[in-house]
C-alpha cells in the first residue's frame, strides 16, 4: 500500500484528484470507479475545475458508482445518481450513457445487482476505482463481517453508517435502511484503487485498514492483499498511524 499524507483535506483532495485525471490522460477511456459521501467533494471540484481548463476529456470515460440506497429514484434529493450529477458529471462532458449506478427502485434489486455486474465486465473492467472509508472500516456499503468475495447486491446498512448519513438527511427516520452495493470481491477487481480519508473520525478505521491484519470486521482492510493501492490521508486521518510499526510515514 502507499502511504501518502498531507497537511490538509485540500491538499489531500487535489492529489487524489491528480491521480484520477493523470488516469484519464493516460487512458482517455478509462473506466472510473467513483465513490460519493462527504469525502470525494473536493476532489471533484478540482476534477470539474482541470475538466473547465480544457486539460481533462471525459467524452470516453465510463463511471460506474460505488452504491446506491435501495428506494431512492435517481431524481430523489439523497439519492447518489443525484449525488453525482451535482457534483460532478454535470459539470463535466460525460456521455449519459456511460454513467452508471445502481437503479435504487429497479423492479427487482437482485436483477440489477447481476446487470451492474455484467455492464462492468462487458465495459473491461475498472481501471481505478475510488473509494473513501466509514468510521466503522466499510468500503462502498460493505459493513463489518461481509464476506470478501461478494459481488455487486442489496445490503443491509448498520446503525452507524445510517447514524453518519443522518446529517444529510431531514430527519434520521428518512434514511433507507438498504442499499446496492458493489460487493468486496468487484472492488477488490479494480486494476487500481485509490482510497482518499479525511479528518479525525476516520483515524481508528484508517489504522485497522492498514495496521491491523486483514479481518471482515475491518472490510477495508481487505486492501492489504490488493496490488495496486494508494491511500492518500490528511494529518487528522493519519494520527493513529505514527504507532504503527508497518507504516513508515
Ligand atoms: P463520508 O463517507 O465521505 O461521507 O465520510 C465515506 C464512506 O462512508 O465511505
Amino acid at each position: 500500500m502507499n502511504i501518502r499524507v498531507f497537511e490538509n483535506e485540500l491538499q489531500a483532495s487535489q492529489a487524489t484528484a491528480l491521480l484520477l485525471a493523470a488516469q484519464i490522460l493516460d487512458k482517455p477511456a478509462s473506466v472510473l470507479g467513483l465513490a460519493t459521501g462527504s469525502t470525494p467533494l473536493k476532489t471533484y471540484q478540482e476534477l470539474i475545475r482541470l475538466s473547465g481548463n480544457g486539460i481533462l476529456d471525459w467524452s470516453q470515460v465510463t463511471t460506474f458508482n460505488l452504491d446506491e440506497y435501495l428506494g431512492l429514484a435517481g431524481d430523489h434529493e439523497q439519492s447518489y445518481r443525484h449525488f453525482m450529477m451535482k457534483n460532478l458529471f454535470g459539470k463535466v462532458n460525460m456521455r449519459p450513457e456511460a454513467i452508471n449506478v445502481p437503479d435504487g427502485i429497479a423492479a427487482d434489486p437482485a436483477v440489477e445487482c447481476m446487470e451492474f455486474e455484467r455492464r462492468i465486465r462487458q465495459a473491461g473492467g475498472v481501471d481505478l476505482q475510488l473509494l473513501g472509508i466509514g468510521r466503522n472500516g466499510h468500503i462502498g456499503f460493505n459493513e463489518p463481517d461481509t464476506k470478501f468475495t461478494t459481488l455487486t447486491q442489496v445490503v443491509d446498512l448498520t446503525e452507524d453508517t445510517i447514524d453518519a448519513n443522518a446529517r444529510f438527511f431531514a430527519d434520521a427516520a428518512d434514511v433507507p435502511r438498504q442499499a446496492i452495493s458493489m460487493g468486496i470481491g468487484t472492488i477488490m477487481r479494480a486494476k487500481k484503487i485509490v482510497l482518499l480519508a479525511m479528518g479525525a473520525d476516520k483515524a481508528r478505521a484508517v489504522r485497522s485498514m492498514v495496521c491491523n491484519p486483514v479481518d471482515p470486521a475491518c472490510p477495508a482492510s481487505v486492501l492489504q492483499l490488493h496490488g495496486n493501492v494508494t491511500i492518500l490521508l490528511d494529518r487528522p486521518a493519519a494520527t493513529a498511524l505514527s504507532h504503527c510499526p508497518e507504516v513508515t510515514l
